[in-house]
């Protein structure tokens, strides 16, 4: 594998996704280094909060170079021929999962499946020897998703493979940020001051913590919205807007990104009834009259149609919730990519 130098880094991705030279990218919507100046140095990817700007617009540009391997009729690159990723995976997921591992295949990288129902962990072992288990197979990076935030920290400690987080707890979870900025970048042409709207159970979303951090830091104005119970107004300390009216938060924004209610987190009833959640926070063609005609519409999914948004919102020409998971594709192969040219 390459050694770490902007140059190894950006050959390798020449190499591999057919030189995307800088005039047919899509042109970065927010100043920073050209990806040629640009040393990437992490190991691991925890979480949006620690990185900078250029980090960001740094992954986003290789996701970019990515895109073009899965128009391919062999949708094959060998940038990480030789590799091992694992998908250690202690929750439920379809996108995220399916994405890493197709992510993972398409760089050549050989993939091991871990599901915490289906192993040891019901015999009693503990996180930490799975993790030295399976890092004594040989193995080059983990991928995990788990109940617990702070545990993709936790794994660092005990193993010298490279890291990403797919979700942990109500902490934070990167690649779907990266994703959500991505989309909105690619659909806006820009973040820098743009209004995003993020709607619904933001206290116990993972995803709306790292589309915070992200957004904030290429110059976004975050909004988050849902009913008090769900909207800590902790963010505000951070730059965040906090409100309980959806449809004053709608006739500003340029972009809104719909949460599911997460009931599989919480323990007591935060809102009387599911009707007057949809009453209040549910995205309907009739609320959307009252937003800017080009209001873009995201949703990281699970969607519970007819909750947070109705179908015909869901599936209608604003939304570009189908399109984040096809860019899922590309922001994980850059992820994979990057923390690999690390020794
Ligand atoms: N957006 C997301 O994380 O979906 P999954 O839970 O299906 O992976």
């Amino acid at each position: 594998m390459s050694k770490n130098t902007a140059d190894s880094q950006s050959s390798v991705v020449s190499q591999s996704a057919t030189d995307v030279s800088a005039s047919h990218a899509p042109q970065a919507a927010t100043a920073g280094p050209a990806a040629e100046e640009f040393v990437w140095k992490r190991k691991h990817l925890l979480g949006l909060e620690d990185l900078s700007a250029e980090e960001i617009l740094h992954i986003l540009r290789t996701a970019e170079s990515f895109q073009e391997v899965s128009t391919r009729s062999i949708k094959k690159v060998p940038a990480l021929r030789g590799r091992v990723v694992v998908n250690l995976f202690f929750e439920d997921s379809t996108r995220t999962r399916m994405s890493f591992t197709l992510a993972a295949q398409r760089l050549s990288a050989d993939v091991l499946e871990f599901s915490a129902k289906a192993s040891s962990v019901s015999k009693g072992e503990s996180l930490r020897d799975t993790v030295r288990n399976i890092e004594a197979m040989g193995v080059d990076t983990f991928v995990i998703r788990h109940p617990a935030g702070g545990a993709p920290h936790h794994i660092t400690q005990c193993t010298d493979c490279h890291v990403i987080n797919a979700g942990d707890g109500q902490h934070e979870h990167p690649t779907q940020g990266l994703i959500d900025i991505f989309t909105i970048r690619e659909r806006k042409g820009r973040i820098d001051g743009l209004n995003v709207v993020i709607v619904g159970d933001i206290a116990h979303s993972r995803v709306a913590r790292s589309s915070f951090w992200g957004l904030n830091r290429l110059g976004a104005k975050v909004t988050f919205c849902g009913p008090s119970t769900l909207v800590p107004r902790t963010f505000e300390q951070f730059g965040a807007k906090v409100t309980y009216d959806l449809d004053a938060a709608l006739k500003e924004a340029d972009v809104v990104n719909m949460l599911r209610i997460q009931r599989e987190r919480m323990t007591s009833q935060v809102f009387p009834s599911t009707e007057e959640y949809v009453r209040l926070f549910g995205l309907t063609r009739e609320r959307m009259k009252r937003a800017k005609p080009d209001l873009l519409v995201l949703h990281p999914g699970p969607i519970n149609r007819g909750v947070e948004l109705a179908s015909d919102v869901a599936d209608g020409p604003q939304s570009s919730i189908l399109r984040q998971v096809s860019n899922g594709l590309a922001i994980r192969m850059a992820a994979l990519f990057l923390l690999n040219q690390v020794g």
